[in-house]
């Protein structure tokens, strides 16, 4: 089985979740393209949902599969998130933005009764930080920020080389809310938790790509299979309790 193919299955079984009338959020990224697509298949054959994408490029891909899209001023509350991470640990703890799509993804996720994961079994770790963490940040101020967060970085036990991300051009990436981002090399980040309160309390910063207390649960995909993390059916007690 190829990766795709691996990150397929996983968006296939996280179908498998949609009922008839949920209100969902659509994730980013290659794996979550999957699930969009398959989703699409169902719409078409009569399910009747609606979506909130968490990027443009979603909308982009939802509106031509047919997918009815809503958004959270008229949803507040989404039944069903499903989206890729970058890596995921045994608590089920996340970082994502490696698209550049982590301030609507996380928006939307703490909307949501459940999110569940879809990757393939490369995004496990036991560790977070191996993958750069993207932050997004404003534009205006950037080098105190860069500053800022590598200080931040080192009191919450980080050290690490940090980036302007770049597009394919060369020019500083930009996201779909206009910001910027920082890819903070960290390697190990023993202590998710204070990082990422360390991290918000910096003014240039809108958010980061750590994720905890989010995941409801996680469908990973490896070549002998789907293994399941979590509770695919459990609900946090209501949407945004978690800690960002
Ligand atoms: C988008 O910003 C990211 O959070 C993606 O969810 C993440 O990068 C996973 O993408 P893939 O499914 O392409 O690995």
């Amino acid at each position: 089985m190829s990766l795709d193919q691996e990150k397929r299955a996983a968006a296939a079984r996280a179908v498998e979740l949609v009922e008839d009338g949920m209100r969902l959020g659509l994730g980013s990224g290659s794996t979550a393209q999957h699930f969009v697509a398959l989703l699409g298949e169902r719409v078409r054959a009569g399910l009747s949902v609606v979506g909130v994408p968490t990027s443009e490029r979603t909308r982009i891909q939802a509106e031509a599969e047919g997918i009815p899209l809503t958004d959270l001023d008229t949803h507040p509350e989404l039944d069903l998130t499903v989206d890729g991470a970058d890596e995921m640990d045994g608590e089920l703890r996340l970082i994502k933005g490696g698209g550049g799509a982590l301030l609507r993804e996380k928006i939307v996720a703490a909307a949501s009764r459940r999110m569940v994961v879809i990757a393939d079994d490369s995004k496990r770790v036991a560790v977070l930080g191996r993958f750069p963490l993207p932050i997004e940040v404003v534009p205006f101020g950037l080098g105190a920020t860069q500053r800022a967060v590598s200080e931040a970085g080192a009191r919450a036990g980080c050290r690490g080389d940090i980036r302007v991300r770049r597009a394919a051009g060369g020019e500083p990436f930009v996201t779909d809310g206009g910001h910027l981002i920082l890819d903070a090399a960290f390697d190990a980040i023993a202590d998710p938790q204070s990082l990422g309160e360390e991290l918000l309390a910096i003014p240039g910063v809108v958010e980061h790509g750590l994720f905890i207390g989010l995941a409801t649960g996680a469908i990973i995909a490896s070549p002998d299979g789907l293994s399941i993390y979590g509770d695919l059916t459990r609900a946090r007690m209501s949407p945004r309790s978690s800690t960002l």
